[in-house]
């Protein structure tokens, strides 16, 4: 395993010769450790079929399927599919996912440590994920700021942004929206916890799935602070240029691993659309996702 630093990054480190089947059990705790140090590793020279990389995920720890099926993999439910390229006339997985800020699964009451993403058809142009540290941008915060959220929660939840389903067509959609919030009801996480590895203070905010704060009884906090908030963190800046994000691209063969409790993530936009096919796979590590989560 070698460690390559990304000049001029603010985040991430890339990998190589990583035999992600028959690495020694130690060589995957240090790269977990870099994950979390660096909050993105780019796995670099990767040859893994759809099952041996699920296997891959399972020796980083317990992966998560997700909870909607239309996003599976036909073979693997454990993979998550965002294509935009039909196989033999049929819609594999679901098309431009992710094109906003989040967290994977912050809408859940158990949110995953590691996301894992293997891109399988790379676009030409406008390839790459973007990120902003949350905890760093945390540290950055005005003490004001930092005061008025400290001890509160957020409420997470996916109505904003869930995406109707095939099977949804001709559906009233107040009863779609009552479904949602069924089988998906928000959950509550605190607004700022400490990150179980790096002992950073990490907010956890996002402003696709974050709907509201409220303090220790359940009463919401005053209009405008979570906007106040995304506007701090680099989040309302429609043209991510703001100072905390940082743009990672990755070439064909790549995976990349990211920090789901410290990183909040958004898809690049493309102007005109290319073919793109990725393969995700989440897991649970060893460790809280927050300190108390239950
Ligand atoms: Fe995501």
């Amino acid at each position: 395993m070698i460690t390559i630093p990304q000049e001029g990054a603010r985040m991430g480190v890339a990998v190589d010769e990583l035999d992600a089947l028959n690495a020694p059990a130690e060589d995957l705790t240090a790269l977990k450790q870099l994950v979390y140090r660096h909050r993105i590793v780019v796995l670099k020279n990767q040859h893994l079929t759809p099952g041996e990389y699920v296997a891959f995920g399972r020796r980083l720890g317990e992966v998560e399927t997700y909870y909607q099926p239309m996003y599976h993999h036909p073979e693997h439910k454990e993979i998550f599919v965002s294509s935009n390229v039909k196989e033999d006339g049929q819609q594999v997985g679901v098309p431009q996912t992710g094109k906003f800020w989040h967290h994977d699964y912050s809408f859940m009451p158990r949110p995953f440590g590691l996301t894992l993403i293997y891109p399988q058809v790379v676009p030409e142009h406008n390839r790459g994920t973007y990120f902003i540290d949350m905890a760093r941008a945390y540290e950055k915060l005005p003490e004001e700021l930092k005061t008025e959220i400290k001890n509160t929660r957020s409420e997470n939840s996916v109505r904003r942004y869930f995406k109707i389903r095939p099977s949804d067509v001709y559906r009233p959609i107040v009863e779609i929206l009552a479904e949602i919030e069924e089988e998906t009801p928000a959950s509550r996480h605190p607004t700022v916890f400490t990150h179980p590895v790096t002992g950073e203070s990490v907010l956890y905010l996002s402003q696709a799935i974050t709907c509201g704060l409220e303090d220790e009884s359940g009463n919401p906090l005053r209009e405008g602070l979570l906007e106040e908030l995304f506007d701090a963190v680099g989040q309302s800046d429609p043209t991510c240029q703001h100072e905390n994000v940082h743009l990672q691209r990755f070439d064909k063969g790549d995976m990349l691993i990211w920090d789901n409790r410290a990183l909040v993530h958004r898809a690049l936009h493309t102007v005109k659309p290319e073919p793109t096919v990725s393969f995700r796979v989440t897991v649970h590590d060893e460790f809280e996702f927050y300190p108390g989560i239950g």
